[in-house]
């Protein structure tokens, strides 16, 4: 067998451990003769894994009985949508940070509901073009008195931002935390809702995985489409139709390899990670961070070289030596390197190593 370090931003690494436990289950989970995706997903089997993966879900990240967990296919690109479907009625505004390409679409989507309600939208801070890229800084935000609510988003996956302190807001807080959900120390109950798409930190891709007060669900507007409604899943525990069941048993997997490793030990060990490669950047006038130091993500490891020839050459040499997906999102170049929870601290070690190679042989 032999696994690549697989640098990917989503769908990312994941446990070699939970790999190799699904490999076990596959053809026959714990003796019921059928695989997770052979079952009924209103049979006593499933209803296990999807109850004990809500509740590893909701004890790791702090969450009482006023939270609920939702499974919602679309990825966390169909909670753009919902979001202002459910929360933004006519006349009303809601406030949007755009910090970058994932928190502008979020933006977008609001937008075009809001154009439908007549309502508005309000941007709190906009640092989406900057370069450096950056997290707005603390004076910038500017909410509205009375906002439905405010999103946000805690780490831009592409510019490799990251929001390390969370601004205070009067209203509903909702965050994107797609790609460092459960990879930084947070407080999850500064969220009214919070979301990610699966396919970074917490299992396969095929949904988002959404906590929201139970209270904010029932708010939700009545006057769309069933699916569309938070209430369908709130008030149906994400059975209201089939869910992806085989994504949400990995799902469940991977939480409990979380609780196994131990929340505060994955977060140091991501931080330590982060550190390995910003080191080597700092060291150096060859390589260039992408993002300001105070934002820096522990989770997408951004940076450039003196050009894209060198760039690609060096996205190039590391896939020869085993070391894959390193190259930018597509919309902006440069490298990065992403290294959420299941990225092993080998592979940060193998590419610290080729960074001080190739300026060697390149610089
Ligand atoms: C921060 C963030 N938000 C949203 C998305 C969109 O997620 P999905 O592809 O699940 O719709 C991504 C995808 O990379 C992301 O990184």
């Amino acid at each position: 067998m032999s696994r690549a370090y697989n640098f990917s931003a989503g769908p990312a690494t994941l446990p070699l451990e939970v790999l190799q436990q699904v490999q076990a289950d596959l053809v026959d989970y714990k003796g019921t003769g059928m695989s997770v995706m052979e079952m009924s997903h209103r049979g006593k089997d499933y209803d296990a894994i999807h109850n004990e993966a809500i509740a590893n879900f909701k004890e790791l990240c702090g969450l009482g009985d006023d939270y609920e967990v939702l499974f919602v296919q679309g990825g966390a690109s169909l909670q753009f949508a919902m979001i202002p479907m459910n929360f933004l009625g006519a006349g009303q505004t809601a406030d949007y940070a755009n910090e970058g390409t994932w928190s502008g679409k979020a933006l977008k989507e609001a937008k075009i509901v809001a154009a439908l309600r007549g309502a508005t939208v309000n941007t709190v801070a906009n640092c989406a073009k900057d370069i450096p890229t950056r997290m707005p800084h603390d004076d910038e935000w500017k909410f509205s008195a009375d906002a439905a609510y405010t999103h946000i988003c805690t780490n831009e996956t592409i510019s490799g931002a990251q929001l390390k302190k969370i601004p205070a807001v009067n209203g509903v807080l909702i965050a994107d935390m797609s790609s460092d959900i459960l990879g930084i120390d947070r407080d999850f109950t500064k969220f009214d809702m919070f979301y990610a798409g699966a396919q970074k930190n917490l299992g396969p891709s095929g949904m988002a995985v959404v906590a929201m007060k139970k209270s904010l669900a029932e708010k939700g507007a009545a006057n769309i489409p069933t699916m569309l409604q938070y209430r369908t899943f709130t008030e149906n525990k994400s059975l209201y139709n089939t869910p992806p069941t085989f994504a949400i048993y990995v799902f469940g997997e991977v939480m409990k390899w979380v609780k196994k490793m131990g929340k505060a030990n994955l977060f140091a060990l991501n931080d330590a990670k982060a550190k390995k490669i910003y080191d080597v950047i700092d060291s150096t006038e060859f390589y260039r961070g992408t993002a300001l130091p105070e934002f820096r993500s522990n989770m997408n490891v951004t940076f450039r070289l003196p050009s894209e020839e060198l760039e690609a050459k060096f996205v190039a040499d590391a896939k020869a030596l085993g070391m894959s997906s390193l190259k930018g999102h597509r919309s902006v170049g440069g490298i990065r390197a992403t290294i959420y929870n299941a990225f092993p601290m080998a592979g940060v070690d193998a590419l610290v190593d080729f960074m001080k190679d190739f300026e060697k042989k390149n610089g």
